[in-house]
């Protein structure tokens, strides 16, 4: 499985880096997986700049920055967002990103991952009713992380008091991981049927 974990924040001090950066790290940890970090502060694109909805374009030709960032997505089988909750949705930049995707994450599983006062709970699910428009497949397990800031040290380490909590992020991240795996082989399989 070649797995891509995005992160959705760009902002200077991000704390969603440091959790995408453990994610990367429990997703090594995982037989016969390919992993990638995929920044979204290294793709400059502009806000959506085409005149008609990519879906529905197939002339299309994206800016040199969007081109970018849709051949990275078409080379993975399936996708971890790393969020943030900005006013209790998820992050803008996230959101416009998303929006100049049109068939790269089709048909593909992309678990969630999210943080923040109640474990980015409303990004999370606005995540779950956005992402069916790429037609991409949200996997049903997803991991809600609090107090991101007292467990993760800069580099993404899970501090070992966290690690002691049997219900701690890693628990939920297991399983977020292993369901990945589940519908990235189920879909590639169809995928291939298709
Ligand atoms: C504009 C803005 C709005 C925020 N709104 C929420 C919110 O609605 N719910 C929440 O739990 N945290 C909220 N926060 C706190 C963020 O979850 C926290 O700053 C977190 O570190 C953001 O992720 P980042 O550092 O990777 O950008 C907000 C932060 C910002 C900057």
């Amino acid at each position: 499985m070649k797995l891509q974990v995005i992160v959705g924040s760009t902002r200077p001090g991000r704390i969603t880096l440091r959790i995408a950066k453990w994610v990367v790290a429990s997703a090594e940890e995982m037989p016969d997986v390919e992993v990638e970090l995929v920044d979204l502060a290294d793709y400059n694109m502009p806000f959506l700049d085409e005149a008609i909805s990519p879906r529905y374009n197939p002339n299309r030709t994206p800016n040199p920055e969007a081109k970018r960032w849709l051949d990275k997505l078409a080379q993975a089988d399936a996708f971890v967002i790393v969020t943030p909750e900005y006013n209790r949705s998820y992050s803008a930049v996230l959101k416009n990103a998303i929006d100049y995707v049109d068939f790269q994450m089709e048909r593909k599983p992309v678990a969630l991952v999210g943080h923040g006062a109640t474990g980015g709970a409303q990004a999370i699910a606005h995540l779950r009713g956005v992402l069916p428009g790429i037609h991409a497949a949200t996997v049903p397990a997803a991991t809600f992380i609090m107090r991101a800031t007292d467990i993760f040290d800069e580099e993404g380490h899970l501090s070992e008091e966290a690690k002691a909590n049997p219900y701690g992020p890693h628990t939920a991240l297991k399983q977020t991981l292993d369901s990945t795996r589940w519908y990235s082989d189920a879909l590639a399989t169809a995928r291939a049927k298709a």
